[in-house]
């Protein structure tokens, strides 16, 4: 199995356009300082990629990454779908910026279509310019994707909403799943979980025979967004559990058997984004890595 790690970074990205932190001013003068928003092409077949979660970067994404670039034929592209773990702003914006596709598939659970339907009216929106087709993301057992090798999951984390959806009444309760990928030619796993709220026991089972796992390094304690000033809430009431600390989900990463295991989904708060942080050696010692804008990995 094959990956491309798109983009790293939570909501805003690094630089984030109306902050003038250190980290953000450092990312602008130093192009190797910046973080795209969180994102993971995987390949599902021979030159076809799926892209996980749409995000206001995907044109560059795309652009960066010479394997999703078009061609031969004028309007043929590599890109064939966009699985989707939730429907969070930074994971969908991305969605009416491939309106010129000739048609796009969206595998998301009903929860997280009937929110980009009914709350951000996607669906009407970009009937005009390219349908979405709507592929319910499989969350009893896993299903091929694309028709295989690649067969996916989505298990649920928790109920967190986006703020724009607080109001809907959609179908279920599926807003935040973890992603599971499984090649079924060599049985490999990936797990990619940007957003977690809880640890539920669910998730710990379909993390016990994965190869590679990425989960929500958004805060690396849990009062950072509190001291950082944005918000009076913890890292935990705003649906992210931290790096460290009592509810910290470190010691718990170290302890999977997964040969790969990184922290994405970064906030600009997050002091991981500056390269030399201590934070790096300490979750390196546990075997744990930072995820880095333009990676490929290969299981
Ligand atoms: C989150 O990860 O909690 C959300 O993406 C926050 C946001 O809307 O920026
Ligand atoms: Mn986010
Ligand atoms: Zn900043």
């Amino acid at each position: 199995m094959r990956m491309l790690i798109l983009g790293t970074a939570a909501g805003g990205g690094v630089p984030q356009w109306n902050c003038a932190c250190a980290e953000c001013a450092a990312a602008r003068s130093e192009p190797s300082l910046r973080r795209r928003h969180a994102s993971l092409a995987v390949e599902s077949g021979p030159g076809r990629w799926y892209v996980i979660n749409a995000t206001p970067d995907i044109g560059e994404q795309i652009e960066e990454c010479p394997p999703l670039h078009p061609g031969p034929a004028r309007r043929a592209t590599p890109v064939a779908g966009v699985i989707l773990t939730d429907a969070e702003l930074d994971h969908t914006l991305g969605i009416p910026r491939l309106r010129e596709a000739s048609g796009l598939e969206i595998v998301a659970t009903g929860t997280v279509r009937a929110a980009l339907s009914d709350g951000l009216r996607l669906d009407r929106v970009l009937a005009p310019y390219s349908g979405l087709s709507w592929t319910p993301l499989p969350e009893t057992e896993p299903a091929a994707l694309d028709g295989g090798p690649l067969e996916i999951q989505g298990i649920r984390v928790s109920g967190k909403r986006p703020r724009y959806a607080a109001d809907l009444d959609p179908a279920g309760d599926a807003w935040v799943v973890a992603l599971r990928v499984r090649d079924m030619r060599d049985g490999k796993v990936l797990v990619y979980a940007p957003a977690l709220a809880d640890w539920p026991d669910e998730l710990d089972r379909a993390l016990q025979d994965a190869d590679c796992v990425f989960v929500d390094g958004t805060f690396w304690d849990d009062d950072e967004p509190r001291r950082s000033g944005f918000t009076e809430r913890t890292s935990t009431q705003m649906g992210h559990l931290p790096i460290t600390g009592p509810n910290g989900t470190a010691e718990r990463l170290a302890a999977l058997p997964a040969a790969r295991r990184l922290y994405t989904h970064l906030n600009n708060t997050n002091p991981l984004v500056h390269p030399d942080h201590a934070g790096h050696r300490k979750l390196a010692e546990a075997g744990i890595e930072v995820a880095q804008d333009g990676a490929l990995i290969e299981l």
